[in-house]
């Protein structure tokens, strides 16, 4: 059996994570009660204690208006919280998977972006988030995850907040001019683990197929929650944030897609599956 520990594994994708553990692998979740990774000692009783051979870096602080609002608190849960884990990994001759972001980028583009593609982070959270990639990147076993625009169960995201919204009677407005990959963790989870247990190393981009915009997302889910409204467009300047989004933040996925034979399957097939769970749930009352 292959040890490996998860951090963040109580989020959104680290719960993905642990919900598909590969065969042969002993997978050891840390939610933040295991330890505040921001710690030396949380990091070295989470992290270090289990000796695990290849440790999912997963955990971050993910509120991007938060981290805008607080860079010290960003900067501490982002950037130390990493360095505390590959400086743990270094000693232990660990591998780390670690995740990262779009917010790398400026948007400014217009077309997709490779891994190579000029970082000009627009944000705290971006900022934050590359500093944490280069302390991966510095590491001789690493891999870089970016993805980018992550919807599934067991945390805030865009789709279930649209829903929320829509079924509590209220009206809907979603930006109409920002466009990315989005990305069902259901989707992305088995991908993380593949590059985890393999010896890819470097930075890979790995998100759902296709693009769309925060109005194309939330249209496909409320077709298929069957909400008979349409969400009102509203240009990014009229969204109340302290942060500049990336405007075009899509990745370019030819390295995944050459190293693992195919895409992941498309947003819009993620979001039609994840709102079916939604409503077999029963999540949501209308
Ligand atoms: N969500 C997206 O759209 C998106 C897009 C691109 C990349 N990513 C990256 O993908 C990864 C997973 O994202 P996600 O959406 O699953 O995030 P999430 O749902 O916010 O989960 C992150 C988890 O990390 C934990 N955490 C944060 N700081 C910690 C600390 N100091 N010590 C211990 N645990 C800590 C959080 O615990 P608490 O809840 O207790 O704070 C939370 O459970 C992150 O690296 C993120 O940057 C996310």
């Amino acid at each position: 059996m292959t040890r490996v520990v998860v951090t963040g594994a109580g989020g959104m994708l680290g719960q993905a994570l642990m919900g598909c553990v590969p065969e042969g692998v002993q997978a050891i979740a840390v939610t933040r009660a295991e330890g505040d990774l921001t710690s030396p000692d949380g990091v070295r009783h989470a992290v270090a204690e289990p000796r695990p051979k290849v440790v999912i870096h997963a955990a971050a602080w993910t509120d991007v208006d938060g981290c805008e609002r607080d860079p010290a608190r960003a900067w501490s849960n982002n950037t130390l919280a990493t360095r505390l884990v590959c400086e743990t990994c270094q000693a232990l001759g660990a591998r780390l998977v670690g995740l990262s972001t779009d917010y790398v980028f400026d948007g400014l583009s217009g077309t997709p972006y490779c891994e190579g593609a000029p970082v000009n982070p627009t944000s705290v959270y971006g900022e934050t988030k590359l500093a944490a990639e280069r302390a991966i990147a510095a590491l001789e076993d690493s891999v870089i995850v970016r993805t980018q625009w992550l919807y599934g169960p067991g945390g805030r995201n865009f789709v279930a907040a649209v829903l929320r919204q829509a079924w509590g009677g209220q009206p809907v407005s979603v930006v109409a001019d920002q466009t990315g990959c989005p990305t069902y963790t259901r989707h992305l989870a088995p991908a993380v683990w593949r590059l985890a247990m393999s010896a890819f190393r470097g930075v890979v981009h790995v998100a759902g197929q296709g693009l769309a915009t925060w109005l194309d997302l939330a249209r496909v889910a409320f077709e298929a929650a069957r909400v008979h409204r349409a969400p009102i467009p509203i240009a990014a300047e009229d969204w109340p944030s302290p942060v500049r989004r990336p405007r075009f933040s899509a990745l370019a996925q030819d390295r995944w897609i050459g190293w693992a034979g195919s895409a992941l399957p498309s947003w819009r097939e993620g979001v039609k599956q994840y709102v079916h769970e939604l409503l077999l749930e029963g999540g949501f009352q209308r």
